[in-house]
């Protein structure tokens, strides 16, 4: 296991090339979910000093629950359909919130937190974890981040 992470100072792509075969390493010896959620949260963070990035782990067939995360208290559960990550559930797909003000039904964890990409992870073609990433910036996020975040899903839907 890599003990200290290298981090690119390249593009955001750069970054995202040097981590995603770091995160790899990093969970590929451990079967721990937990584990392994919050390393890969704490790699997010630490690589792009995001606001916030975690995990929400899908509890029943309507309710998310908050899983392993990086960055300040965040709300405990969230139903299907609700806010960005009750909607990329329920759609199954990838949401990018350029201005979290701006997307109807929101749900605001923090006043810091301006934009916002939300993937969800599939497990035997089932959404079973949403990754949610919270920037301080407006319109931080593009499709360069739903590209790696897709494929560090897919990465870690073979781990977890
Ligand atoms: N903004 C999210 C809620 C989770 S927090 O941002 C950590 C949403 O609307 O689903």
């Amino acid at each position: 296991m890599a003990e200290e992470l290298i981090i690119s100072k390249g593009s955001r792509q750069d970054a995202y090339e040097c981590l995603l075969p770091q995160i790899t390493a990093l969970i590929s010896d451990e079967t721990n979910v937990i584990a392994n959620l919050a390393n890969v949260s704490a790699a997010l963070r630490q690589s792009f000093n995001f606001f916030w990035v975690g995990f929400y782990v899908v509890d029943s067939e309507t309710e998310l629950v908050l899983g392993p995360f990086q960055g300040d208290i965040a709300c405990t559960r969230i139903k299907k359909g609700q806010g960005v990550c009750g909607t990329a559930w329920k759609e199954e797909k990838t949401i990018i919130v350029p201005n979290v003000d701006e997307f109807p039904g929101h749900i605001t964890c923090s006043s810091l937190s301006k934009s916002e990409i939300v993937v969800p992870i599939f497990v035997n073609n089932f959404v079973k974890y949403i990754l949610d990433i919270d920037s301080h910036l407006l319109n931080d996020f593009n499709e360069t981040d739903s590209v790696y975040l897709e494929q560090l899903a897919k990465i870690i839907s073979k781990q977890c």
